[in-house]
């Protein structure tokens, strides 16, 4: 009897136009996003300039079909770009990654037709910011418990939505939204808490423009890291959205949200391996150049169980981001789930970028310490990696279900 189901081997080469891509994404990432990494993130300032420019270079939708305003590439590209991006600034990987997985995504697999054309193309073409909304004041991990509403009028011509959400990336610069709340079960205009269903098949996903009455940002969140990725709270009162933004249909939010969140964790993953690499090859170059008792540090065993620790976490990261490529793409073309691949991916690439950030820094010492060097800035931006897009604890919790056959 098979108990767990195996790993199959990993085959995938990189094509002379992934090739390009990379060496593209390289050079621009190291050209236009690192000198100002420091800065923004000093300042919390959103990178409006860079990020349009990331969107004229076709990533703000590498994944999107050209016809919708993408680039047409695949999820090896979309990976690629990001541990690029990343290496260069965690907060314009981030804005990178929800354009991508998490507002395109969703209406390209779950959209209309019309959908698709209206909502997709001028965020993958980088003209527009994209958000996706799930997290509320009082749910994180428990996704499907939500406050936040959304009634059909009398008329069935519009929701009327209400509610607070929070957390939300790249909110305060967002043109448009991929919002989930709670409709009816019976779709009804009803208050949804009263009918007692399961509340995840209550919850609906909506296509918000943030230009209508109704929307408000509240606060932008006071980040310990990827600071110049603005994140805010935003605010639903009375909003009217049309019946023709409901994206899929009626109580199939929670299944959009988790099957674009598979998406999105392989991208954290990508992320995650982009600013442990950064860290890395920084305590690389000092541990060549730095002298100390008469000798480069890298010479002596303790600098050199941490090298080989740190290297050995990110090439296991790799082969893991890359399983989960594999199998996203085995998905798409022939149907099932790889959501095991993707939360390992993440699970592992986000504490392997905790540990190679941390022993990166010890290994510059005080220099590590300060402001002076982008260390202290890997070090920080690499905690979210274990919290947003599902916590570690989460990750852990879908991976071992899956194993026990639980869900
Ligand atoms: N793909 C497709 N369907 C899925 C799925 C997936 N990956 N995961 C669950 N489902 C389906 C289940 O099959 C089930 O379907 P049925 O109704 O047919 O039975 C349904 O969804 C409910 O599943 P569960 O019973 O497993 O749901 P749960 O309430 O126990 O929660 C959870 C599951 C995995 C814990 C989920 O709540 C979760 O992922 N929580 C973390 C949320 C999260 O990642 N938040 C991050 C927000 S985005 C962000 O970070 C902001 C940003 O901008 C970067």
């Amino acid at each position: 009897m098979v108990l767990s189901e195996q790993v199959r081997p990993l085959s995938l080469a990189l094509t002379e136009e992934h090739e390009m891509l990379l060496a593209a994404v390289r050079d621009f990432a190291q050209r236009e996003i690192a000198p100002v990494a420091a800065e923004f993130d000093e300042s919390g300032e959103f990178p409006l300039d860079t990020v349009r420019k990331m969107g004229a270079m076709g990533l703000m939708g590498i994944e999107m079909p050209e016809e919708y305003g993408g680039a047409g590439m695949d999820t090896l590209a979309h990976v690629l770009t990001m541990i690029e991006i990343a290496k260069a600034d965690a907060s314009h990987s981030t804005i990178l990654s929800v354009n991508n997985s998490l507002y395109c995504n969703g209406i390209l697999w779950f959209g209309t037709e019309a959908q698709k054309r209206e909502w997709i193309s001028p965020v993958a073409s980088g003209e527009q910011v994209g958000a996706y909304s799930l997290t509320e004041p009082m749910s994180g991990s428990d996704a499907g418990n939500m406050a936040s509403r959304a009634m059909l009028n009398d008329a069935g011509s519009h929701y009327i939505i209400n509610g607070r959400k929070s957390w939300v990336t790249s909110a305060p610069y967002a043109d448009r939204i991929v919002l989930f709340t709670m409709t009816a079960a019976d779709n009804s205009p009803r208050p949804p808490h009263s009918d007692g269903g399961k509340n995840h098949r209550n919850i609906t996903a909506f296509l918000i423009d943030t230009e209508q009455p109704g929307f408000s940002r509240g606060k932008t969140e006071p980040k310990l890291g990827i600071r110049a990725s603005a994140t805010s709270e935003i605010i639903f009162e009375d909003y009217h959205c049309p019946v023709e933004n409901v994206l899929g249909s009626v109580g199939q939010g929670f299944k959009i949200a988790m099957t674009v969140l598979d998406a999105g964790r392989i991208g954290i993953a990508a992320q995650a391996l982009g600013i442990a690499e950064a860290a890395y090859e920084a305590a690389l170059i000092y541990a060549r150049e730095r002298e100390a008792f008469g000798a480069p540090i890298g010479s002596y065993q303790m600098i050199q169980q941490k090298i080989a620790d740190m290297k050995t976490r990110i090439e296991a990261g790799r082969a893991l981001i890359y399983q989960a490529v594999i199998a996203k793409e085995r998905a798409l073309a022939s149907g099932g789930r790889y959501t095991t691949e993707a939360s390992m991916a993440k699970l592992f690439c986000s504490e392997a970028a905790a540990f190679v950030t941390d022993e990166a820094l010890q290994i510059h010492g005080g220099m590590g310490y300060s402001k002076e060097m982008p260390l202290e800035r890997y070090y920080r931006d690499a905690r979210i990696t274990r919290i947003y897009e599902g916590t570690s604890e989460i990750q852990r919790m879908v991976i071992a279900r899956r194993e026990l056959g639980l869900r």
